[in-house]
């Protein structure tokens, strides 16, 4: 694992029954030729000694934000710019509470706050506590800000309990290290994504729309933001927060989303369709609020632009994924629309399980290609989006070889 040969690696240890599985991590690492130096919160000392990992690590291990002896050598700021990586293993449910909610009360919450290396954490808890809502809420907020998530497994715990919170085994945390400087896949690639609902205006006071939160596409538009995409957001109306380094454009109306997706071809080298566009609009929209004068009424309405479709056809016409949210004949309509708009590949999303469709926090998903398929069983969306942008860019990757 050349990779890791000479990089900086600060792991963090906070309390917990596998903080003894820390001592062989720190071997495994320094033995793919890491330079290790250990930060151990005081939970993390209950549990093993700073002396073993010093032994191990051939480094002063720190435990406290302010000491004079590390802060006239090493201290917290110049640890936080020393690390090519912060590994936190393991990662306690409480560490990761701290975390979340921007806490720099000891010396590896500081140093958390401080450095601009990646973070990644390797949780290890009781499965019930890693179950728990809060401690889920604290890791999407986690994952929100870019966050490194190396497990857990499931299996059997310290505890007698089964179920998922296992710290992964040593070697393969120096393996997901290692991967973290791998050139990123999508480097520099210019990607668009629709995301969210759109908005078709009856009147002044009332729309036409659908139930899409916009999650999965934010996921996405995060995901390939880390594999190095310089991204672009189409978003129609949602609560979700821009992440970072993605350029957000606001629309409302299907039409709008469509200019700005054609505006965006020349420059744009993936198209992402995760948007949930309205088919049709009223041909009117009412100047003034519509009033209930009759018992009935009707409104007209017409096709909206097909946008995906428009993209596909477009004579600098990128490398074009199209999403089927279906509550029926998921592979049968899916394949379908591959095959109609045109499209590199196609994401299937049964709509009509509410526990991975509009608005859920879930997904599962099957993507297909014209050579094939592939099934992504239910996780978060965010997890969820990795996994497809990375899929998204072995396939864009291999038809650019392909063309050359
Ligand atoms: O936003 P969330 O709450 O997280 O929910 C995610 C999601 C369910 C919205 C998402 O996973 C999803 O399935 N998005 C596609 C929704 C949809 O409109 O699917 P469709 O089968 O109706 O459309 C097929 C494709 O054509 C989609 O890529 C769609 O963006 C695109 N389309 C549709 C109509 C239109 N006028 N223009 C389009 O580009």
């Amino acid at each position: 694992m050349k990779q890791l040969s000479n990089r900086h690696i600060l792991l963090g240890v906070t309390g917990g029954i596998a903080a003894y599985k820390s001592a062989e991590l720190i071997r495994r690492l320094k033995d793919h030729g890491a330079d290790v130096r250990v930060v151990m919160t005081a939970a993390a000392m209950e549990f093993i000694t700073p002396l073993t990992l010093q032994a191990l690590s051939g480094n002063p291990v720190h435990t406290t934000l302010l000491d004079p002896a590390a802060e006239a050598g090493m201290g917290h700021i110049e640890l936080a710019r020393w690390a090519d990586v912060i590994l936190i293993a393991p990662a306690s449910a409480d560490f990761m509470a701290r975390l979340a909610n921007g806490r720099g009360d000891d010396l590896l919450t500081t140093l958390c706050l401080a450095t601009p290396a990646p973070i990644a954490l390797a949780p290890a808890m009781n499965q019930g506590m890693w179950r728990d809502p809060a401690t889920q809420a604290n890791v999407n907020i986690l994952v929100e800000r870019s966050i490194h998530l190396f497990g857990p497994a499931a299996g059997e715990q310290a505890c007698g309990d089964v179920g998922p919170g296992r710290m992964l085994e040593a070697e393969d945390l120096a393996q997901r290290c290692a991967e973290l400087f791998n050139s990123r896949l999508l480097d520099g690639v210019q990607l668009t994504i629709t995301a969210g609902p759109t908005r078709e205006a009856i009147d002044p006071v009332r729309y036409i729309s659908n139930h899409s939160s916009g999650k999965m596409g934010y996921a996405l538009a995060r995901a390939a933001a880390d594999a190095g995409a310089r991204v672009t957001l189409i978003s129609g109306p949602t609560n979700l927060p821009c992440p970072e380094r993605v350029t957000r454009i606001d629309i409302v109306s299907a039409t709008e989303m469509h200019e700005a997706a054609m505006a965006a071809m020349g420059q744009c080298q993936i198209f992402i369709a995760c948007a949930a566009v309205a088919d049709y609009r009223p041909i009117n929209c009412a100047g003034q609020k519509i009033k209930k004068d009759n018992d009935s009424m009707q409104i007209e309405l017409v096709r909206n632009p097909d946008i995906v479709s428009a993209v596909a056809k477009h004579a600098e016409r990128p490398f074009t994924i199209g999403f089927a949210a279906e509550t029926q004949d998921l592979l049968h309509y899916a394949r379908d629309k591959l095959q109609r708009k045109n499209l590199d590949m196609i994401v299937a999303n049964d709509v009509a399980n509410s526990s991975i469709g509009f608005n859920a926090n879930d997904n599962a998903v099957t993507v297909l290609t014209t050579k094939g398929e592939q099934s992504i069983a239910q996780m978060g969306k965010n997890q969820l989006a990795a996994q497809l942008i990375q899929l998204i860019a072995q396939q864009f990757l291999s038809t650019k070889q392909e063309g050359l």
